[in-house]
């Protein structure tokens, strides 16, 4: 029998829970031997709860028992869920996580310390909820180089774009609906702002690249400047808006973003609707691939996390591959990445516009006192000089 204990006993951790009992039938099968949930760590009790007498305070009683091989880390957050993992590691245990800002902060120096200690850091979880991401780049497609990911990383976000498409509504009433029904946040700064597809890229792009692609230094921008017009203007041009996390290696150098982007309807990414997530690939031998599911979730996430337990119920002892070095990678600044810029300027503001940007595609849609139009490929730099010179309402990135 293979002990098993979870830190945290929120939506995730529970979920852990579940599964594990649920299926065990299927899971012991394919972990090769039984798994038991010894002990789950929280502060709080749960009177009533059919694991109630699992429940401990101290995460020591869990570190010091030498039976526990499998840890899941479903706390979140930097603190304390990184001293327990790096302690757990060190004593041998393998973690399983969920907790993508651990992952993204301290991915390179928690799996070298796995590796040390024969044991191991998985995080199937951190990426995509349920999607199974993490081990097809690890494991499936070894023989490629892979030279793009794009993913919807974030359900929240991707949630409220779906809705304000579909109803014409504005983010702020949007949002407020999303809270009420407890799809967003009481506070939606990291879903809203990008941050949390953020540092599901970085993990990607570090997988990708087999180094350190640093969360800080990706350009990151969310949605909360995306109005009902822009839907209007998008619908005219058979697009849509969506937040995507994207990576890319050009000519040898790394571009990582996270941006709203106008994509159109024939894109695999715009039929990606409300709290789903996919993530599409390129690689240099098999071309596309993508990677859909639901990206959030108390169940989904909690079985990426329990394909990592029997994966490391397989592998007790032994070290399970991940290419993720310290080493930082360099990523080139945004503003000498070229696309396309959907712009919208005050109808009066159209000579000066036509000026500065000369060469453009007009957008025609049923929207007053304005003038929009697609620019020809530029630079992000050229762009923002053209921009600032014109005084314009507002602009969206647009994907080829
Ligand atoms: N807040 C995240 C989302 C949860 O909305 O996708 C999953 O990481």
């Amino acid at each position: 029998m293979i002990q098993v204990a979870v830190l945290g006993y929120g939506t995730v951790g529970s979920g852990v829970v579940e599964v594990i009992e649920r299926n065990k039938t299927e899971i012991n099968k394919k972990s090769g031997e039984e798994l038991n949930v010894k002990y789950i760590l929280d502060l709080r009790d749960f009177p009533g709860d059919p694991y109630e007498d699992k429940v401990v305070h101290d995460v020591d009683v869990i570190l010091n028992d030498s039976e526990v091989k499998i840890i899941c880390e479903t706390m979140g957050g930097l603190k304390p869920a990184y001293d327990f993992t790096k302690r757990a590691l060190l004593a041998g245990k393998s973690v399983c996580t969920s907790n993508k800002e651990l992952v993204a902060a301290h991915g390179p120096e928690l799996i070298r310390i796995a590796h040390e200690n024969q044991c191991n850091y998985l995080f199937e979880a951190s990426v995509g909820g349920g999607i199974p991401i993490i081990r097809p780049l690890n494991y499936s497609l070894t023989a490629e180089k892979i030279d793009a990911i794009t993913g919807i990383l974030n359900g929240t976000t991707n949630y409220i774009l779906s809705k304000m498409e579909r109803e014409g509504a504005d983010f702020d009433s949007v949002l407020k609906e999303a809270q009420e029904k407890g799809y967003a946040e009481r506070n939606p700064e990291a879903d809203v702002e990008g941050y949390d597809a953020c540092r599901k890229i970085a993990i990607l792009s570090s997988l990708m690249t087999g180094k350190n692609v640093n969360y800080e230094d990706i350009y990151t921008e969310g949605i909360t400047k995306i109005t009902a017009t822009d839907f209007l203007y998008a619908k005219a041009m058979n697009k849509t808006v969506k937040l995507l996390a994207q990576s890319k290696e050009v000519d040898g150098k790394y571009y990582a973003m996270v941006s709203p982007f106008l994509i159109g309807k024939d894109h695999p990414l715009a039929m990606v609707n409300d709290v789903f997530n996919a993530v599409f690939v390129h690689g240099n031998m098999l071309g596309d691939s993508m990677y859909y599911g639901k990206g959030a979730g108390k169940l989904p996430t909690a079985s990426a996390v329990v394909s990592d337990v029997v994966d490391c119920a397989r592998h007790i002892g032994k070290t399970i591959m991940c290419f993720w070095d310290d080493e930082r990678v360099t990523l080139t600044g945004i503003e000498e990445a070229s696309r396309k810029f959907f712009v919208r300027v005050a109808a009066d503001k159209e000579k000066e516009a036509i000026a500065a940007f000369e060469s453009m595609a007009v957008v025609e849609a049923d929207v007053p006192s304005e003038f929009a139009f697609i620019t020809d490929v530029m630079t992000e730099k050229e762009f923002n000089e053209k921009a600032e010179k014109v005084g314009i309402i507002s602009r969206i990135r647009v994907e080829a």
